[in-house]
């Protein structure tokens, strides 16, 4: 009998049920802070009294040692002992002798397993934070380049009024900002100690939870033991806020996808972020675009997967909750890749400004003008609405645009369109015009990218 918690049974599993229940695939990711969570935890035994100093000392010794070995990939695995927790302490005692199964003493798996993965999201998503950031202020350096140039705007993907393209460029700034603020916000509760609940009742021995939740860096403590071994709630924040993330990258990365296609043209990806076809020579694909489009249906797919699992599970600790980790490592290892590849991609993309240019000179987004100086001139706004689209639809009889319209063609509608009607219905006078706060007049948006600059570190 091989099994650190074999004493009660007459015969072992066979193994593939071993294989069936073990995590030691893929929580072997939570070494470090599975170690770094046992440091703390003997430390606290022996300050504590609960262990003599000799064999805190051992254990710390080893401790360290399995971390030197982990750091260079050296610890050897085993599914026989199911999971880190138990590989990590079966080494220990090989290492050092019986001595290291005074570990154990005063814990359990169940706040061992919590404190990991706290641990564990405490530090990966202040990188997700600084990669949120990082992309942030590439979005912000394009937008500041791009605030002259001037770009049709879409409501129902069907050209809507001129805008400024950083006016554009910076929606996904504050996407971004929102995100950011999202996962920040969530570190009150990733920042918690469960450890000292024991298996779920916390432990008779005379242990110190406020100083392991110290020596891990921890801002607070679980109030409660058996909500301690059960709350995976932060995984579920984590997933969620990683889904939103990721629907804001995937629409972005449909735009850069429209946009990249001969019938729009907007934006030149670099050849650094595009691939080419196997059969057809001329093809560019914007595929990182389009695998952050489809990488999303995974990242929901597992927020979906664990609300599900922790959905019908009874308190406390039951195993279902070890189906917490895959997906949580999938999310984050596939947002940390989305973020660093669409940094890349948006930094490297070129912006063809003739083509929005002539986009824009080329169609009907200026009639909001003609509609809105009517408006001024005293016609009611429904009216100049009417009014207005009459004209459209005599110049799409004529296959022309409002600005190739002749003074008395318009004045034909109403009396009240002059000469200077001509300079209104300038793209530039559009966009220059729209001076209403967060509107995407040149002076706004400068504001706004100004503002947008004080959310960065
Ligand atoms: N591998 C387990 C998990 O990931 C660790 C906790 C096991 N605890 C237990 N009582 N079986 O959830």
């Amino acid at each position: 009998m091989t099994k650190l918690w074999g004493g009660r049974f007459q015969k072992s599993a066979e193994s593939w049920v071993d294989e069936f229940g073990a995590s030691i695939g893929f929580d072997q990711q939570l070494v470090m802070e599975d170690i770094e969570g046992s440091l703390a935890h003997v430390t606290m035994l022996g300050v504590q009294g609960i262990l003599p100093e000799e064999d805190v000392e051992k254990i710390k010794w080893g401790l360290n040692e399995l971390k030197k070995r982990a750091e260079n990939g050296e610890l050897e695995y085993k599914i026989e002992n199911e999971d880190i927790h138990l590989n990590i302490e079966k080494m220990l005692i090989d290492l050092i002798g019986p001595v290291g199964g005074k570990l154990h003493t005063g814990r359990s798996r169940n706040d061992q397993v919590a404190t990991d993965v706290h641990l564990f999201l405490k530090k990966r998503v202040k990188e997700v934070i600084e990669l949120i950031e990082t992309f942030q202020k590439t979005i912000l350096q394009k937008a500041e380049q791009h605030i002259d140039t001037i770009a049709p705007g879409y409501t129902h993907m069907q050209r809507a009024q001129p805008i400024s393209f950083a006016h554009h460029l910076m929606v996904y700034f504050w996407m971004l900002e929102r995100d950011k603020e999202r996962f920040k916000e969530s570190m009150k509760r990733i920042d918690i100690s469960p450890l000292g609940a024991g298996a779920m009742a916390g432990t008779t021995f005379p242990i110190n939870r406020q100083l392991t939740a110290d020596l891990l860096g921890f801002s607070r403590i679980y109030e409660n033991s058996m909500d301690a071994v059960s709350d995976r709630d932060f995984i579920v924040e984590f997933l969620s806020n990683s889904s939103l993330l990721m629907t804001h990258l995937s629409r972005f990365a449909e735009e850069i996808i429209i946009w990249s296609t001969d019938e729009f043209k907007f934006i030149e990806l670099d050849d650094s972020f595009s691939t080419g076809s196997s059969i057809m020579p001329q093809k560019k694909n914007p595929d990182m675009a389009e695998l952050i489009r489809g990488k999303t249906g995974r990242v929901y797919g597992n927020l979906i997967g664990l609300l599900t699992v922790l959905k019908g599970t009874p308190l406390t600790y039951n195993k279902d909750m070890q189906e917490d980790k895959e997906g949580m490592f999938d999310t984050l290892q596939t947002i940390l890749g989305s973020l660093k590849i669409f940094e890349g991609m948006v930094r490297t993309m070129t912006v063809n400004t003739e083509r929005l240019h002539k986009a824009v000179h080329s169609d009907f987004s200026n009639a909001t003008e003609l509609a809105d100086y009517l408006a001024t001139k005293g016609m009611p706004f429904r009216k100049a609405h009417e009014v207005t689209g009459k004209l459209v639809f005599t110049c799409i009889q004529k296959g022309i645009f409002l600005q190739d319209l002749s003074i008395d063609e318009m004045k034909a509608e109403s009396e009240l369109i002059e000469e200077d009607v001509y300079e209104v219905l300038k793209p530039e006078a559009a966009v220059s015009r729209r001076l209403s706060q967060g509107g995407t007049g040149f002076e706004q948006v400068r504001v706004q990218i100004e503002k947008a600059k004080a959310c960065l570190n």
